[in-house]
């Protein structure tokens, strides 16, 4: 289990993070399982979250739908452009929001949350990007994410995406 001395200020932080991703998921095949590991990976890695999951866009109910999670049960599914999760997905830009409370449409699942970070899920298909879901990350404290880890967040997503999904 990934265990770092270092905070996540820190560069190489993110590379010790990657370098144990990259252990846990790269050799299976099973994405559900990957996503499950993926999930836990940083919802233990990374300090003073509450919630740090998937949702999965499903083409038949033109939804975003719960995948794996850490946290406590959350809210299945999610329509493009709703609550920030939905934001995420229609923007394909990440979402940084300091004070849920602030942002129009939130959907609060978890009381606790106070502050959250959404990574859109890009990835090529035939030559064309498209969006195939988010990563929802929430935190019990306001003002909790930075740009600093939105970026490595999205990049490390970018990197292990044909594995997740
Ligand atoms: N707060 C999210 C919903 C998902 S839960 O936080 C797990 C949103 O507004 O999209």
């Amino acid at each position: 289990m990934f265990q770092s001395n270092l905070n996540h200020t820190d560069p190489r932080f993110w590379t010790e993070l990657e370098t144990s991703i990259e252990a846990l998921i790269v050799g299976e095949i099973s994405k559900t399982a990957n996503q499950a590991n993926f999930s836990s990976l940083l919802f233990h890695s990374l300090p003073n979250l509450n919630w740090c999951g998937f949702y999965l866009w499903d083409d038949f109910s033109n939804e975003l739908v719960l995948g794996p999670f850490q946290g406590k049960p959350a809210c299945i599914r999610i329509r493009s452009g709703q609550g920030v999760c939905g934001t995420a997905f229609a923007q394909r830009e990440y979402v940084l929001v300091e004070d849920v409370h602030q942002f129009p449409g939130h959907i609060a699942c978890d009381e606790a949350s106070q502050s959250e970070l959404v990574i859109p899920l890009l990835k090529t298909q035939e030559n064309k990007v498209i969006c195939v879901g988010v990563l929802d990350l929430d935190a019990p404290t306001k003002g909790r994410f930075t740009k600093l880890e939105a970026e490595n967040l999205q990049r490390i997503c970018h990197r292990f995406i044909d594995h997740l999904i």
